[in-house]
């Protein structure tokens, strides 16, 4: 059996200059999806696959995170008051336990693999889940929770990824197939934003992660790589020589956060999959396209 995966890291450092005005003074990942902030998402998928310590790579202007996963003694006694219990159970049910949160800060924007870099004290030598708050994931079951199969019967690394169009791969980081089984296929290469003549295939990596404690060291000498940062990809490249890496292909939709239509389409879709929401919402998404329909017939009589 290998070691189990006990903590995660989310590296939730960006400026997120893609989203200003709206991130001037709210850190991107406090934007909501429906009526929960982008983070919860990720770190309740985290949760649903076991993790029971979460590390927060922060850095300046994101203190709020901190608060959202903190008790808030005054709303709650606010809700008792008013007996909205349900509010007060969903509230109490989602607060990570004390002392599973640790925060740390990046302190200069050098990359990912600088910001995964920086927790390497808080997880400490053991391996440890990674999961990119800007990508969340729809699934029945979540990314990780897929992911776990393949390590145990594989150990090592693992990475979900998912399939894309030769026009995008050099948005992402790209892997090379390898032989496969019934939890996912050996990774035979990685390359970090490759033209379309240099990707190996059209999985890109989708922000999920199980690395083993050795990637710390590389990252300490890892140079910067592509866009001048120091990539997490880059020093996975390094790992490889050493170590299995699994890919995971994930069943199920990510929605790439980081960009206005990404987000803009996981608050559709999840909008559509909560009963409570679902009816009026397509009511009014069914008026928006019908209006919108009606418009382009008009323009092209
Ligand atoms: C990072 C990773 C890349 C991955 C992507 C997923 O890139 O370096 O390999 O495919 O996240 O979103 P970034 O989006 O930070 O440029």
């Amino acid at each position: 059996m290998p070691r189990p995966i006990r903590k995660a890291v989310f590296p939730v450092a960006g400026l997120g200059t893609r989203f200003l005005p709206a991130t001037k003074a709210i850190p991107k990942e406090m934007l909501t999806i429906v009526d929960r902030p982008v983070i919860q998402y990720v770190v309740d998928e985290a949760r649903a696959a076991g993790i029971e310590h979460f590390v927060f790579v922060t850095g300046r202007n994101k203190s709020v995170i901190e608060d959202h996963f903190d008790n808030q003694i005054e709303l709650e006694m606010a809700l008792a008051e008013r007996g909205k219990d349900d509010a007060l159970s969903a509230l109490r049910s989602e607060l990570p336990p004390a002392g599973a949160t640790s925060y740390t800060r990046q302190q200069a924007p050098l990359g990912l693999g600088h910001a995964v870099w920086c927790a390497r004290e808080i997880v400490g030598d053991e391996p440890f889940a990674l999961l990119l708050p800007d990508m969340v994931g729809q699934a029945e079951t979540g990314c990780l929770s897929q992911m776990m199969a393949a390590y145990e019967k594989h150990g090592g690394n693992v990475i979900a990824v998912e399939e894309t169009t030769a026009e995008q791969v050099h948005r992402y980081g790209i892997v090379g197939v390898g032989e496969k089984d019934e939890t996912g296929f050996e990774i035979t290469e990685m390359v970090e934003k490759p033209d379309r003549d240099n990707a190996p295939s059209n999985f890109y990596i989708s922000g999920r992660y199980i690395l083993q404690p050795e990637i710390f060291g590389i990252l300490e000498h890892q140079a910067s790589g592509a866009d001048g940062e120091i990539q997490i990809t880059d020093a996975m490249i390094g790992l490889a020589q050493s170590q299995r890496f699994t890919g995971v292909r994930f069943d199920g939709r990510t929605f790439d956060c980081g960009s206005k239509a990404g987000f803009l389409a996981a608050n559709v879709a999840f909008a559509l999959a909560r009963p409570d929401i679902a009816p009026d919402f397509r009511a009014e998404l069914d008026k928006i396209i019908g209006a919108v329909a009606a418009t382009r017939n008009k323009a092209a009589e």
